[in-house]
């Protein structure tokens, strides 16, 4: 079956097909001809991903999903939340985002934190959502390099690593767009039994 995946995103991909299997072929709006930015301007993270499955649906008439991700800090009232990408600015600098993280926490106690995934399928015109959650805390300071993003300081419970010490089928095994992606796998599955 062919779905388009609202991502021009290489590694989100690879992460996504691995879980969702050969029976399943991602199609990339790029591959489409759709090079514009997929508008993302709602205020929440199921919000977005509603919004940008509705725009591809819309391009294309094809079934498609899109996700959307936050990373929520309890200390922090939820931000940078919806705001994750952009949250030192624009320009997606992890980098910059992590280190204005941690300023904002210094000296904070509860370092409580969740990574949230919302995936938003459009499929055969009717939309369908899908959320994984994992629960962690925010470290004092940067450690690994593998994934992207929030990874070097983020610490899954249960574990002593941060997710950027993990290697990507260990991170997946727990991370938020794993859960929610095997939930829309397993829907897919069902559907098409
Ligand atoms: P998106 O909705 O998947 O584009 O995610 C928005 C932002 O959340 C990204 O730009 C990253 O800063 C952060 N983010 C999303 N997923 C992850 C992850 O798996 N690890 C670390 N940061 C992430």
């Amino acid at each position: 079956m062919k779905i388009v995946f609202a991502t021009n995103n290489a590694h989100k991909l690879t992460e996504v097909q691995a879980i969702l299997g050969p029976g399943f072929e991602l199609v990339t709006p790029r591959s489409l001809g759709i090079t514009e930015e997929i508008p993302e301007e709602r205020p929440t993270i199921e919000g977005n991903a509603s919004q940008k499955a509705h725009y591809l649906h819309d391009r294309t008439g094809l079934d498609c999903f899109a996700d959307d991700t936050g990373l929520e800090v309890d200390a922090l009232d939820g931000a940078p939340g919806v705001h994750s990408a952009r949250y030192a600015g624009d320009g997606h600098d992890f980098e910059a985002n992590n280190a204005l993280l941690l300023r904002n926490l210094k000296g904070a106690g509860d370092r409580r934190a969740r990574f949230r995934t919302v995936i938003s399928l459009i499929l055969d015109g009717e939309e369908h959502l899908f959320e994984g959650i994992i629960e962690g805390h925010i470290a004092q300071c940067p450690s690994g390099t593998e994934g992207f993003g929030y990874d070097p300081l983020f610490i899954p419970e249960g574990s002593a690593k941060t997710f950027a010490e993990m290697t990507p089928d260990e991170k997946n095994a727990l991370s938020h767009r794993g859960r929610a992606v095997r939930k829309l796998a397993d829907f897919l599955h069902n559907r098409s039994k």
